[in-house]
C-alpha cells in the first residue's frame, strides 16, 4: 500500500478510511473458517485469527456484527479455522464474497460435524468458549479440540491484498 505522506490523526467517525488503512499495516496470514448453516457448509474469510492461550488451548477470530454471516458464526457452537496456503487466494475472495462458496468444493467432515476443507496449511477445530462484544465486531474465542498441519507457504493479508508469502 502506498502511503503519500507520514501522519498521525485521532481516530473519529470522519477519517475511518485511515483508521482502516492503517489496521491493514499489520500483515496477517489468511483464515477461512467454516461452520455447519442451515442449508450446509456456511464459510467466512478471515484475516482476525490469533492464537491466544496454550493451556487450555484457544484461539480467537473477530466476526463483524455488519455480515450477514454474523448471526450464525457468532452462535455457532462448533467451528473450525483454516490457515490458507499460498495457493489459495482463489478461495479466499470466493468466500469473502459468498458464504456458500464452499459447496461446490470436496469437502470432508470433522469429528463434530463440521465440514471441513481438506488442503490447508493449519486447521483448527474449534468449541465455542466464549463470545465477547467489541463494538462493531465480536471476538469469538474457541477452545481447540483438535489441531492439523502440514508444510506449505502462507498467504498473506496487507494493506487489503491477498499475496502469497514465498517462505519456505
Ligand atoms: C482477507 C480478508 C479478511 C477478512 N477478515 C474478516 C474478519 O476477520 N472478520 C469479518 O467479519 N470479516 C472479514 N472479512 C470479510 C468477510 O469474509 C465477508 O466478506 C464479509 O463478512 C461480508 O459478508 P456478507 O456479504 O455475507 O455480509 C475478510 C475478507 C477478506 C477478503
Amino acid at each position: 500500500m502506498q502511503i503519500a505522506q507520514p501522519h498521525s490523526f485521532v481516530p473519529d467517525p470522519g477519517n475511518g478510511r485511515a483508521l482502516r488503512d492503517a489496521f491493514g499495516l499489520f500483515a496477517t496470514g489468511v483464515t477461512i473458517v467454516t461452520t455447519c448453516g442451515p442449508d450446509g457448509c456456511a464459510a467466512i474469510t478471515a484475516n482476525s485469527f490469533a492464537s491466544v492461550s496454550m493451556e487450555p488451548p484457544l484461539v480467537l477470530w473477530s466476526p463483524a456484527r455488519s455480515s450477514s454471516r454474523y448471526g450464525l458464526f457468532a452462535g455457532a457452537e462448533h467451528y473450525a479455522i483454516h490457515v490458507l496456503a499460498a495457493d489459495q487466494q482463489d478461495l479466499a475472495w470466493r468466500v469473502a464474497k459468498d458464504g456458500a462458496a464452499l459447496k461446490g468444493v470436496d469437502l470432508g467432515c470433522n469429528a463434530n460435524g463440521v465440514p471441513v476443507l481438506e488442503r490447508c496449511l493449519a486447521r483448527f477445530d474449534c468449541r465455542r468458549h466464549a463470545v465477547h462484544a467489541a463494538g462493531d465486531h465480536a471476538i469469538v474465542v474457541g477452545e481447540v479440540l483438535h489441531a492439523a498441519m502440514q508444510q506449505g507457504d502462507p498467504l498473506a493479508f496487507f494493506g487489503g491484498r491477498v499475496a502469497r508469502v514465498d517462505i519456505n
